[in-house]
């Protein structure tokens, strides 16, 4: 058992169990032989893109708790090519709502570019969200009635950057995705392959720290889905961070790391290229 495992309590539900989590957390750790100094050490800034450490995340169904996420703990650096798979019911929406700033956890830390997301409230949760993650979802969530160009200028809007640069970065980011020759076209005058492109670069426009894909093949042909493969294998020799949440093990395999889940806790976490 990895001590991470044995810090782990449950999320308490008032501050007396609060601290008698605190006193068993206190009392396995001197227990494990760890000092003082070690347990600094473990709550300093990392130095990965992506910290992950005890994440616990505990939904309330009426008198029931569901833990979704049991002491999870891994770290990124920037540059890697990850895929997170596991099971239905498994985490994996969970997990992808943390690393996205999306969610914040029950208990433990996530570190995303040096600052604690766990400790975050929403609107700064938000802020960070815009700055450092560029989404791809399986269903592209582009708006049906813009433009590719007007797509994809949208995060730029948010971040209140003015028209003539939001225009120039939209171009370039189309470009790099092969659509300069569809600029003007809106999703439905576009193949799923191509709204795909859009949505990815959307997610990149910004410039963000990790490119975060949800079963980004799940509603494309096998043909279009090796091309949008290709194009994630491109943007992480450009030099991209990416990770992949999927069920699927063919879509994983692309991947230079691979991180099954299972019940809430990674089963296995492998170096695959
Ligand atoms: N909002 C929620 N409220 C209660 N339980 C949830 C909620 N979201 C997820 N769960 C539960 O947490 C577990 C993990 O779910 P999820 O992260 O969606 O798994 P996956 O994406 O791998 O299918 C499941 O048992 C699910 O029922
Ligand atoms: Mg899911």
């Amino acid at each position: 058992m990895s001590d991470s495992t044995l810090l782990a309590a449950p999320v308490a539900s008032d501050d007396s169990m609060i601290e008698q989590g605190e006193q068993a957390g206190a009392s396995l750790s001197s227990a494990a032989g760890l000092g003082h100094a070690e347990l600094l050490v473990r709550d300093a800034v990392p130095a990965s893109l992506i910290s992950m450490r005890n994440i616990w995340k505990t939904y309330q169904m009426g008198s029931e708790q569901v833990h979704a996420l049991r002491g999870v703990a891994f770290d990124v650096q920037k540059g890697e090519y990850l895929a997170i798979i596991g099971p239905s019911g498994s985490g994996k929406s969970t997990l992808m709502n943390l690393i996205g700033c999306l969610d914040t956890p029950s208990q433990g830390e996530y570190w995303i570019n040096g600052k604690l997301v766990s400790a975050m409230e929403d609107d700064e949760l938000a802020r960070i969200r815009n700055m450092e993650v560029g989404f791809v979802f399986q269903t592209f969530n582009l708006l049906a009635r813009a433009t590719s160009l007007h797509n994809v200028e949208l995060p730029l809007i948010y971040a209140g950057i003015g028209s003539a640069e939001r225009h120039e970065k939209a171009e370039r980011a189309l470009a790099a995705v092969d659509l300069a020759d569809r600029m003007t076209h809106r999703p439905n005058e576009l193949s799923g392959g191509q709204r795909q492109r859009v949505a990815i670069a959307r997610a990149l426009v910004n410039h963000p720290s990790i490119l975060l894909a949800d079963e980004p093949t799940g509603a494309l042909d096998t043909k279009t889905s090796h091309e949008i493969m290709m194009l994630f294998e491109r943007l992480h020799a450009e030099g991209n961070t990416i990770i992949v949440v999927t069920h699927e093990p063919d879509i994983a395999k692309r991947a230079h790391r691979v991180i099954s889940i299972r019940d809430g806790e990674i089963d296995k976490d492998e170096r695959i290229k």
